[in-house]
């Protein structure tokens, strides 16, 4: 099994943002932890701060054969229609995840583009978020 970890704006950043919502390892760290996790399953890693770029990965990811996306879009979660676009054109599976809880904080994080684009959503629980995630694509795919 192939997974697409997709990664949106600042979350190259991790380490250094507010640990309260985003855990005070870095994005490295976090990737390593789901790695030796799930030591049965391959992952590609891919991280932008732009719009075009993850939409150009996501666009290609049936032909890339991929298995199932696993998409943290960082801020763009709450702006792009765009981004929602490609992902529902895409018939893989899609799992939407965040390290924060976005509904318990700002108004303007509880808007969710790509949630009804995507088969599941996991959040509020740091890298666990991901190890839950990983576990539903799992038993989804099997
Ligand atoms: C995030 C939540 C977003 O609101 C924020 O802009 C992020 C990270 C999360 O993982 O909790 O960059 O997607």
């Amino acid at each position: 099994m192939n997974i697409l970890v997709i990664h949106g704006p600042n979350l190259n950043m991790l380490g250094k943002r507010d640990e309260k919502h985003y855990g005070s390892f870095t994005q490295d760290e976090l990737y390593q932890e789901i790695a030796d996790y799930f030591e049965h399953i391959e992952f590609s890693f891919f991280q932008s701060n732009h719009e075009g770029e993850l939409i150009d990965v996501v666009q290609q990811a049936e032909e890339d054969n991929y298995d199932a996306i696993l998409i943290n879009p960082g801020a763009y979660t709450h702006t792009s229609i765009a981004l929602r676009d490609a992902l529902e054109l895409v018939s893989l599976l899609k799992v939407e995840v965040h390290l924060s809880n976005i509904e318990e904080r700002e108004a303007f994080r509880q808007i969710d583009y790509i949630k009804d684009v995507c088969h599941m959503r996991f959040m509020g629980k740091k890298i666990d978020s991901y190890i839950e995630a990983i576990k539903y694509i799992e038993h989804s795919i099997m």
